[in-house]
């Protein structure tokens, strides 16, 4: 069940409210600092899928006055004496979004810089439907306008991603578990076999209805075109593999979950772990294995393990503050500066800077890009919408007074795609040269039930 992120806010809800009446019944909160056979406050870990929380659910932090039990303290520099003297060595990672924003990447739930903040003013359904595969069936354009942006090569790695590679070249990385699709790991030089990509990525792509591999070159290709890619065997919809809501996770996640049991160090970085079954993957640690969670704002219950350490701020200043406690602060900044090469346009365009002069800041380049982003959706959405009343004027069955055709629900019916739709967007987006739309899937349903049944 927790294997797809498919129906997961109705579902976790119910099954959050089933767990909580269970525990209050018969054992404490996963999260809750409780006392073990010995007395000692402990966390509850164990495999992931026994319980369903959302990741960054309220938590009790551990009291100070608790002592460690695998670390000298719950500070960096506890940390640094544990790493230093060896006693780290199959360290797990586990990333999302906030590790790639200072490369000019909006995350996607901070509150003024958040994609789908951004994206909630514009007309789509809910804002997280740009990733939703229901939606995406009969929509594709909002997903591929991101996709045009948000396309491998034009980002550089974060120092942070370095610090990741760091960990694997002093050989202390037994594995990387990112939510994130932008590939920046990869880039920074983290080897393939060493990445679990729980979300997904660009890195591949197929057809989602006969689920035909599609090559490499032509997928990019028609992004960089703004055209909509269509399977070269049933002309079906082209897709990345990035998981979508509605999908099942990679194999590779559910080969490795067990892996965090192994580990002795884990590392968290860069996430609200709000998506489940990723968000549980930190609790899947042994009981006393240190934690660190480097992040903005404490999430998921870190912060109630007896060796738990948060460094709250910035993720790149705090892997920097850790590389130098544990003496790899020039590794760091030779591996990071090995990474300058890429994603050239977008280090120009930072560069080419603000209307002084000066260069931009981070925060002004995402601040630009998510500007573009939300500009590029929103005309794609109007277009859309644009064409429906269109064809809805021209096709759709009118009630007697002229008004459009209402649902029962009262939301406005959205036809299946009309096959001129693809020509209407031609100019944003449209299937590839001489490739025909199919018809619309079967299953697939109206995007307002959709919404409603959400
Ligand atoms: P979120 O946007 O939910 O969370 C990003 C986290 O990083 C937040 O806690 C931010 O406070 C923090 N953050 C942002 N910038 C930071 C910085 N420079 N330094 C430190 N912390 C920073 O992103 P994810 O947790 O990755 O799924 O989201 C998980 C999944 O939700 C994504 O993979 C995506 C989304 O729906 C799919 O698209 C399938």
């Amino acid at each position: 069940m927790p294997s797809t992120i498919a129906d997961i806010p109705a579902t976790i809800n119910l099954l959050r409210f089933i767990a909580t009446v269970i525990g209050r019944k018969h054992k404490p909160r996963r999260n809750q600092a409780v006392p073990n056979s010995k007395g000692k406050p402990s966390r509850q870990r164990g495999p992931i899928g026994q319980f369903f929380k959302m990741g960054n659910e309220e938590s009790t932090p551990i009291d100070e006055s608790v002592p460690p039990q695998t670390l000298s303290s719950r500070t960096l520099e506890g940390l640094a004496e544990y790493i230093k003297a060896g006693k780290a060595s199959k360290i797990v990672v586990m990333t999302g979004a906030g590790i790639s924003t200072s490369a000019g990447i909006p995350d996607f739930r901070s509150p003024e810089t958040g994609l789908y903040a951004n994206l909630a003013r514009l007309n789509l359904p809910y804002a997280e439907a740009v990733f939703d595969i229901s939606f995406f069936k009969q929509n594709p354009e909002p997903f591929y306008t991101l996709a045009h942006e948000l396309y491998p090569g034009k980002y550089r790695p974060t120092i942070t991603h370095s610090f990741i590679r760091l960990l694997h070249d002093k050989g202390l990385l037994l594995k990387l578990f990112t939510q994130n699709i932008d590939c920046l790991e990869r880039e920074a030089g983290v080897p393939d076999d060493k990445i679990v990509e729980a979300h997904g990525s660009f890195a591949r792509q197929s057809c989602i209805e006969c689920k035909h591999p599609y090559p490499e070159d032509d997928i990019r290709r028609h992004i960089a075109a703004k055209e909509i890619p269509r399977c070269h065997e049933c002309k079906g919809l082209v897709k990345p593999e990035i998981v979508f809501f509605g999908e099942q996770l990679p194999q590779a996640f559910f080969e490795n979950r067990m892996l965090p049991a192994q580990s002795d160090l884990c590392i968290v970085l860069g996430t609200s772990l709000t998506v489940q079954p990723f968000a549980s993957l930190p609790d899947a640690t042994r009981g006393h294995t240190p934690r660190v969670l480097i992040n903005k704002e404490r999430v998921g219950g870190l912060g109630n393990g007896t060796d738990d350490v948060l460094l709250l701020g910035d993720c790149d200043d705090g892997v920097k503050k850790l590389a130098e406690a544990c003496g790899w602060l020039e590794d760091l900044e030779k591996l990071w500066a090995e990474t300058a090469g890429l994603g050239k346009d977008q280090a120009e365009s930072a560069a080419g800077g603000a209307p002084d002069g000066s260069a931009k800041s981070k925060d002004e380049v995402l601040e630009d890009e998510i500007d573009k982003l939300t500009k590029e959706v929103d005309e794609t959405l109007t277009l859309s919408k644009w064409h429906e009343e269109k064809v809805r004027g021209e096709i759709m069955p009118r009630s007697a007074d002229g008004a459009d055709a209402v649902t029962s629900d009262g939301q406005h019916s959205r036809s299946q795609p009309h096959e001129d739709e693809k020509s209407i967007l031609g100019h944003v987006f449209v299937s590839g040269p001489s490739e025909e739309a199919p018809p619309p899937p079967p299953s697939a349903e109206p995007n307002n039930k959709e919404k409603d049944e959400t």
